[in-house]
């Protein structure tokens, strides 16, 4: 099916763009190579390159709007565009414009985290499809709504997990049911990044070209800080809860959701125990420079050590992502997961590391080696707007993911405890004080509506 054929009977844009007659996105499947047209929420230094990508790696794919609160983002995100693709994406602040927009099919949501969730549901509303960026939510209930949105409203939603699109993570988990690992037994996964002391800054005016109250979304007002918020750069937002969940948020997800994908992705763990504190450099900031965290699946428990305190831990270089016959150096790999079973252990790497098995000997029993997966995260969500088939990077397992950070990150909050989680109802079990940090609280006119 052509679901639109622009050559010869569209309007050329202003902006030199090519679009065409409103056409509202049908829930059916189309053809392998049918326009598409997309539009970026967040025109950060993430989000940018990967729908530029997007578009390069998949044939027919456009970018018609740039959606930034941030004039200065904004106007990089469209010269870059204008560069890479040879056209330029019209400029609007308000991503309601982008949802009644009738020509766009899909967005890619790549703000700070506390909006992912909103702009997600809002978007499934218009009937877009979506791409959203990790780590999905800020909070438990956001991810649940999320999960409802995507099937009340029947739309292809791509959590940006993109280790799910990795095919040596498809091969670790068909390793580990075939067998040959025994019965697994525990699992650790490792965030161990460099840091230095955060430190705090004075409250400024708020910068020209800002619409600082759209960027604070449904978070409390707080007046403009520069260690919340750069122009130019990503800034400090990452060390809030009312904008995300520290380092674990920000990265350890990506771990933790590999983890769960090759682990057959189970549920909800029963029991949480979490520690962390600001021992390492006694930053002030709210989220913890260093943490760690016990879950219980029932027949093996998960332990994640994150932070930024361990400078002699190397994220895996370049040079092996891009090849996949290069192994990381497992010991001081900083984003690995150790996979224990009860007839050999699996040294797993995120960025395309691969994995490998070892015997009691240290002989390597078996390895698949891995190159970093985006672009085929990229193409996976391409074809599935186009397919209408379910993405690699699922909603409910991307909330189940976030969720287990969410976890670690209220256990720690509540004062390094352990907590018991009622896996059905996503709820604390005797704890009200942990079940109020479930739900973030919502300004007025960002808020996500009770549905189901
Ligand atoms: N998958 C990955 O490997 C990966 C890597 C890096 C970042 N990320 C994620 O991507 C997201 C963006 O990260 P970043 O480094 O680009 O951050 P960033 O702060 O540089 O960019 C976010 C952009 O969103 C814009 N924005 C904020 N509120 C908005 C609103 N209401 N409407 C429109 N735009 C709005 C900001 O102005 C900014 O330009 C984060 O969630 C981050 O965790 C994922």
């Amino acid at each position: 099916m052509k679901r639109r054929n622009f050559i010869g009977k569209t309007l050329i844009g202003a902006t030199g763009l090519t679009f065409g007659v409103p056409n509202v996105l049908p829930a059916s499947a189309r053809g392998a190579n049918d326009k598409v047209i997309l539009a970026i929420i967040g025109s950060g230094d993430r989000g940018t390159p990967t729908i530029i990508n997007t578009c390069k790696v998949n044939s027919n794919v456009e970018i018609k709007s740039v959606c930034d609160v941030n004039d200065v983002k904004a106007a990089r995100a469209i010269s870059a565009i204008e560069k890479n693709l040879a056209y330029k994406p019209a400029h609007v602040r308000n991503m309601k414009e982008v949802f009644d927009d009738k020509d766009i099919d899909a967005v890619w949501i790549s703000t700070p985290e506390h909006w992912h969730a909103l702009a997600m549901v809002w978007a499934c509303q218009a009937g877009k499809d979506v791409y959203v960026e990790k780590n999905p939510t800020t909070n438990i209930w956001e991810g649940r709504k999320m999960v409802e949105a995507a099937k009340k409203y029947n739309r292809i939603v791509q959590i940006g997990f993109q280790n799910r699109s990795a095919p040596y993570g498809f091969s670790a988990c068909d390793y580990i049911k075939s067998g040959k690992l025994g019965k697994v037994v525990h699992v650790k996964s490792f965030n161990m990044l460099k840091g230095s002391k955060w430190q705090v800054q004075p409250d400024e005016e708020v910068p020209m070209g800002l619409d600082w109250d759209s960027w604070l979304g449904h978070a409390p007002f707080r007046p403009y800080n520069p260690g919340v918020h750069s122009m130019t750069s990503r800034g400090g937002w990452g060390n809030f809860w009312d904008f995300s969940g520290g380092t674990l948020a920000d990265d350890a997800s990506h771990v933790m959701d590999l983890a769960r994908m090759v682990l057959g992705d189970p549920g909800h763990p029963k029991s949480v125990y979490g520690w962390g504190g600001n021992h390492a450099w006694g930053s002030k900031r709210e989220t913890p420079e260093f943490q760690t965290m016990t879950f219980d699946f029932g027949e093996y428990t998960m332990t994640c050590e994150s932070g930024n305190a361990t400078s002699y831990m190397r994220k895996t270089p370049t040079a092996i992502r891009m090849n996949d016959s290069q192994f990381p150096d497992w010991k001081q790999n900083a984003t690995r997961t150790e996979i224990y079973g009860t007839k050999g252990i699996m040294f797993l790497g995120r960025h395309g590391g691969g994995w490998q098995v070892f015997s009691n000997d240290g002989e390597i029993v078996e390895q698949d080696g891995g190159i970093f997966p985006d672009e085929w995260h990229q193409k996976n969500f391409i074809e599935s707007i186009r397919s209408r088939k379910q993405p690699n990077g699922d909603v409910e397992q991307g909330h189940l993911s976030a969720t287990l950070i969410h976890l670690g990150n209220i256990a720690y909050r509540v004062g390094n405890k352990q907590l018991f989680f009622d896996v059905e109802d996503e709820r604390f079990v005797d704890n009200e004080k942990a079940n109020q940090l479930i739900k973030s609280s919502y300004r007025e006119n960002y808020r996500i509506e009770e549905f189901e």
